[in-house]
């Protein structure tokens, strides 16, 4: 870690907000959580307002995608999630997971100067290694989308990943000395309020360019694996988020979920 105090108090961070509501609800923030994903989604249930956002130094039990875990040591990474409760349909809440990975690539961009690139649909990755990772957690109501807990975990010091997976994973600090968290915060959450208020005002349409830029993903060789498994070239992701692959029939299939892998990245050869 940088030697400059790094303190995630909210104090340190409260008057870096440029942001109407995200960050200015009601905030947790205790040294050790067993999952912020999990205690937020406590608070979002009990009625805390959008916004909200539980951040942790250190997770007990944190939760990574298809039921792994995932490792969060002390001071080493900003482990963090955020309360929504968009207007949009039920059926476009996993557009959300891509909002979440163009608002961390932006605040990663703007604090640090790094490129990091988004994997299909939400990893970060630098240098083909991942940087980050989101787990989205949606709660419906009889009319809609209840709440959305939105769960970012972002290698900031060079142990926030364990050594065995050195070949996959990467930080901000194996590559320059890192800003302090309380800064990635803030951008991170100026970048979300912005790109939120535009997916319910305009639809994934409005960010589909920004993202496409930002993506390791498209023109790349990749295997999808879930319901269907098959390989070829991711060709375009369209103005709903999907991923257009041409596979090796030279027919343009539709991905919408599943795991993607991309040659070149995070192992895949
Ligand atoms: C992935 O598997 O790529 C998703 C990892 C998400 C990790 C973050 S850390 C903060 C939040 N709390 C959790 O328990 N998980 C997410």
């Amino acid at each position: 870690m940088s030697n400059i105090p790094d303190s995630l108090h909210p104090a340190t961070w409260l008057p870096l907000l440029t942001t109407r509501y995200m960050g200015r609800g009601d905030n947790l923030v205790p040294e050790e959580a067993t999952s912020t994903n999990t205690l937020l989604k406590e608070m979002a249930i009990a009625g805390a307002p959008a916004g909200s956002l539980c951040l942790s130094e250190t997770q007990t039990a944190g939760k990574g995608r298809l039921g792994r875990s995932w490792h969060s040591p002390a001071g080493q990474g900003l482990w963090l999630s955020v309360l929504l409760r968009p207007c949009i349909r039920p059926e476009d809440a996993p557009l959300v997971t891509l909002c979440a990975a163009l608002a961390m690539a932006r605040a990663v961009e703007e604090t640090t100067g790094l490129d990091a690139r988004i994997k299909w649909p939400n990893d970060l990755v630098l240098c083909g290694k991942k940087l980050c990772g989101i787990l989205l957690e949606i709660g419906f109501a009889a009319n809609g989308i209840d709440y959305i807990i939105v769960g970012t975990g972002l290698n900031v010091g060079c142990s926030a990943y364990p050594t065995e997976l050195a070949h996959q994973a990467t930080s901000i600090q194996d590559h320059m000395a890192p800003p302090p968290r309380r800064e990635i915060l803030a951008r991170y959450l100026s970048a979300l309020e912005e790109i939120i208020t535009r997916l319910e005002q305009d639809g994934f349409a409005a960010l589909a360019e920004e993202y496409r830029t930002r993506s390791c993903t498209l023109g790349s060789l990749v295997k999808v694996s879930g319901s269907v498994e098959f390989t070829g070239v991711a060709e375009a992701i369209d103005e709903n988020g999907a991923l257009l692959v041409r596979d090796e029939q030279g027919n343009l299939r539709r991905v919408l979920a599943g795991d993607v892998s991309v040659r070149g990245v995070m192992g895949y050869v």
